[in-house]
C-alpha cells in the first residue's frame, strides 16, 4: 500500500483546436506545491475573465517528453505563463530539471525560435540566498533574447516575506496585458473581480472496519517499477545515535535506514527524501482545536459523486482512506505560518462574527502589514494562530484542501557510500530546536523525529519512514586521481563522509587516489566534533590526505573553514590551477557557503595575480565546467 498521494498527471488539451479560442499555457515548476497553486489560481481567475480564452494549466515534467518535443511544442504556443521555483544553489525545481537544462543547454533554436511567443514569468524564491530567483530570471532573459514578448516585468516572488503578495501585485500587471491579447476589440465589459472560493475536498466518513489498509503494516516493496516522492518504500530505522558529546546543548542524530529488500539504490552524494511525522503532543493540539475525533476515519475526494471533478481541480490530491489522527500525523504542516488563503478558510468556518472579521482583515490588502507582523515576522504556526480563533473551526474537507498544507518530505544529503553501506542509507541531521518571536520552541518536524525514532537495534517494533532517493550531481571526479578540496562544516560533512567511506573502499580495491583535503568546522573538540574517529581512520587508510578543522567557539576569536583556507590559499591555488582540482562545498546556503565562495574568489584573484572580474570568470569556469560543486541549503 502507498500512503503518499499520487500525483495526478492531466492529460493534456490539444492545443490546435482552431474554433476561435485563444490558449494560453500555464506552465509550473513546483517543489513544495505553491507555484502549482499560483498557476492554477491565475487559470481560474481567467476563466471568470474571459470568455473566448482557454487556460490550460502543465507541469513542466507533463509537457514534453524529450528535448525535440519541447522544441515542437513551443513553436506552437503564443502564450506562456511560467511559475518557476529556484531552489538552493539557484537550481530548478525536480519537474522542472529537464526543462532548464534543455532550455539553458541544449535548445538550439536560434534567436528568433519565440519570435511568436508572448510570455509572463513569476518566480518563486528567498531574498536571503544568493541566487534569489535565478531561474525565472535566465528564462525571462533568455526568452527575451530569443524573440519573444514579454508581457510583464519578471515576477520576483520572495518566500522571506509574503510571497503571495507578490503574486498578487504581478498579477495585477498581467491581467491589463492579457485583457489586451484576450478580449475582443469591442468587448468593454468590466472584469467582475474575482473572489477565490474557498477550496474543499468531498469527505466521506467510513467505518473504522471497513479499513483495506493496514495502517501499521506497510510493506517495504512498493509494487512500483520506480521509487520517486509520489512511490516510495519503507525505510526500517536500523542504527540511531548522537554525535555530539553529552557536553552539547544542541544535538544531532546519526541515522541508518535499512534499504535491504526495498530496491532502492543510491550513488555516493545522492539525497535522500524522508516523509516523517508530527509529534503526537502537536497532533493531539490539531485535534483539539479542530473540535474532531481522533478515531473519525475517512476519505477524501476530487470529484463529486458522479465522478465529476470538483470545481477549479485546483485541490491538492488527496491521501488515502485514514483516521483522523493518522492524518494529522502524516499529511498536515501544522507548524508553517499559514497562508492568507488560509486565514479566509478559517474565517469561513468561525462561529464567532469577530473572529471571522480579524482573520479577514488580517487576509485583506488592509492588513497586509499586520499578517506580516503577526504572522510572518512572528513566525506564527498554524496552530498558534488558531488557537487565538478557537471559535473557527474547519471541516475535514476543508482543513485539508485549503488551511494546512501537505506535510513535505525532507531531504538529506546522503553520508555514506554504497560501496561501504549497499543496504543502508545514512542520515546525519542537526536538531531543529528554535525559540520564536512569540515564545514557541519550534521543533524541526524531521529532526526531531529522527531524534526520537527507536532504532531495530534497540527495539523489535522500530521506526520507520517513507523515504526514496533523489540523485544529484555532487560527485567524485570520473577519474580517482583527480585531487579534491572539500569543504562542510557542521552536518555540511555529511556527503563527504561519503565521499570518503568511496575512496577508502577504492582504495582497497587497489585504485589510485589522487590528493585530497578536507576542511571541517565546528564549535569546539569536545562537544560537536562529528565523526572525528572516522575522519582520523580516514587519513591513516589512506583516503584523505589532509584534514584542516577549524574551531569557532574554542579561542578568543571564530575561526572558520574560510579563514583556514586563507591559511591554505596558495596549496589551493595551485590544486586549482595546476592540477585541475574539484572543489566541494556543503552546507548552509545563506551564511557559510556564500562567504566560502568569495574567499575562493579572494584566493583565486590574490594567488592568480588577477583582477576581480577575471578571478570571477575563472570561478564561473569552474562551476561550468561541473569543477566547482554545491550542495547546499
Ligand atoms: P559558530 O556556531 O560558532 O558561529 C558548524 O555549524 C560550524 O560552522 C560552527 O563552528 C559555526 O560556528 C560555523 N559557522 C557559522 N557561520 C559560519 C559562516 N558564515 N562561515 C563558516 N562557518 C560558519
Amino acid at each position: 500500500p502507498i500512503e503518499v498521494p499520487k500525483r495526478i498527471i492531466d492529460k493534456l488539451p490539444e492545443l490546435d483546436v482552431d474554433d476561435g479560442t485563444k490558449k494560453v499555457t500555464v506552465l509550473f515548476g513546483t517543489q513544495t506545491g505553491t507555484a502549482e497553486g499560483f498557476a492554477k489560481a491565475i487559470a481560474e481567475e481567467a476563466k471568470a475573465r474571459y470568455d473566448k480564452a482557454k487556460f490550460r494549466v502543465v507541469d513542466m515534467d507533463d509537457y514534453a517528453a524529450d528535448d525535440d518535443e519541447y522544441e515542437e511544442k513551443f513553436k506552437k504556443e503564443t502564450v506562456i505563463i511560467f511559475f518557476l521555483a529556484t531552489y538552493g544553489d539557484g537550481e530548478p525545481t525536480d519537474n522542472a530539471a529537464r526543462f532548464y537544462k534543455w532550455f539553458t543547454e541544449g535548445n538550439e533554436g536560434g534567436e528568433e525560435s519565440f519570435k511568436n511567443l508572448q510570455y509572463g514569468v513569476f518566480g518563486l524564491g528567498n531574498r536571503q540566498y544568493e541566487h534569489f530567483n535565478k531561474v525565472a530570471k535566465v528564462v525571462d532573459d533568455m526568452l527575451a533574447e530569443k524573440g519573444g514578448k514579454r508581457l510583464v516585468p519578471v515576477g520576483l516572488g520572495d518566500d522571506d516575506q509574503c510571497i503571495e503578495d507578490d503574486f498578487t501585485a504581478w498579477k495585477e500587471e498581467l491581467w491589463p496585458a492579457l485583457d489586451q491579447l484576450l478580449r475582443d476589440g469591442d468587448d468593454t465589459t468590466v472584469a467582475t473581480p474575482y473572489t477565490a472560493s474557498v477550496l474543499e475536498y468531498r469527505v466521506v466518513i467510513r467505518d473504522p472496519l471497513d479499513a483495506t489498509v493496514d495502517e501499521k503494516k506497510w510493506h517495504n516493496v512498493n509494487g512500483h517499477a520506480v521509487v520517486d516522492a509520489q512511490h516510495p518504500v519503507r525505510g526500517n530505522v536500523a542504527v540511531r545515535r548522537e554525535l555530539h558529546t553529552p557536553a552539547s546543548d544542541r544535538s544531532c542524530t546519526h541515522l541508518e535506514f535499512d534499504i535491504s529488500g526495498t530496491g532502492v539504490v543510491y550513488e555516493t552524494g545522492d539525497h535522500v527524501g524522508v516523509y516523517c511525522e508530527n509529534l503526537s503532543e502537536t497532533v493531539e493540539e490539531a485535534e483539539k482545536l479542530l473540535g474532531l475525533s481522533p478515531d473519525t476515519y475517512f476519505s477524501i475526494h476530487t470529484d463529486d459523486e458522479d465522478g465529476k471533478p470538483l470545481s477549479g481541480g485546483s485541490l491538492p490530491p488527496p491521501f488515502p482512506p485514514c483516521t483522523l489522527r493518522t492524518a494529522l500525523t502524516r499529511y498536515a504542516d501544522v507548524l508553517s505560518s499559514p497562508k492568507k488563503s488560509a486565514l479566509l478558510a478559517l474565517a469561513a468556518h468561525a462561529s464567532d462574527p469577530s473572529e471571522a472579521e480579524r482573520l479577514r482583515h488580517l487576509a485583506s490588502p488592509t492588513g497586509k502589514d499586520e499578517y506580516a507582523e503577526w504572522v510572518i515576522a512572528s513566525q506564527r504556526s498554524l496552530l498558534e494562530v488558531m488557537a487565538e480563533f478557537p471559535s473557527a473551526k474547519p471541516p475535514i474537507g476543508i482543513f485539508f484542501a485549503a488551511v494546512a498544507p501537505r506535510l513535505q518530505p525532507r531531504y538529506y544529503s546522503i553520508s555514506s557510500s554504497p560501496k561501504m553501506a549497499p543496504s543502508r542509507i545514512h542520515v546525519t541531521c542537526a536538531l531543529v530546536h528554535d525559540k520564536m518571536p512569540t515564545g514557541r520552541i519550534h521543533r524541526g518536524v524531521c529532526s526531531t523525529w529522527m531524534k526520537n525514532s527507536a532504532p531495530l537495534d534497540k527495539s523489535q517494533d522500530c521506526s520507520w519512514a517513507p523515504i526514496f532517493v533523489r540523485q544529484s550531481n555532487f560527485r567524485l571526479p570520473a577519474d580517482n586521481k583527480v585531487p579534491i578540496i572539500m569543504i562542510g562544516p557542521g552536518t555540511g560533512l555529511a556527503p563527504f563522509r561519503g565521499f570518503l567511506q568511496e575512496r577508502l573502499a577504492l582504495k582497497e580495491e587497489g585504485a589510485e587516489l589522487g590528493p585530497s583535503v578536507l576542511f571541517f568546522g565546528c564549535r569546539n573538540r569536545q562537544v560537536d566534533y562529528i565523526y572525528e574517529d572516522e575522519l582520523n581512520q580516514f587519513v591513516n587508510g589512506g583516503a584523505l590526505s589532509e584534514l584542516i578543522v577549524a574551531f569557532s567557539r574554542e579561542g578568543p576569536t571564530k575561526e572558520y573553514v574560510q579563514h583556514k583556507m586563507m591559511e591554505k590559499a596558495s596549496d589551493i591555488w595551485n590544486m586549482i590551477s595546476q592540477e585541475g582540482a574539484y572543489i566541494y562545498v556543503c552546507g548552509d546556503a545563506k551564511g557559510m557557503a556564500r562567504d566560502v565562495h568569495r574567499t575562493l574568489h579572494t584566493i583565486l584573484q590574490e594567488q592568480g595575480s588577477l583582477d576581480s572580474s577575471k578571478a570571477e570568470s575563472m570561478v564561473k569556469n569552474l562551476q561550468m565546467n561541473g569543477r566547482y560543486l554545491r550542495d547546499v541549503w
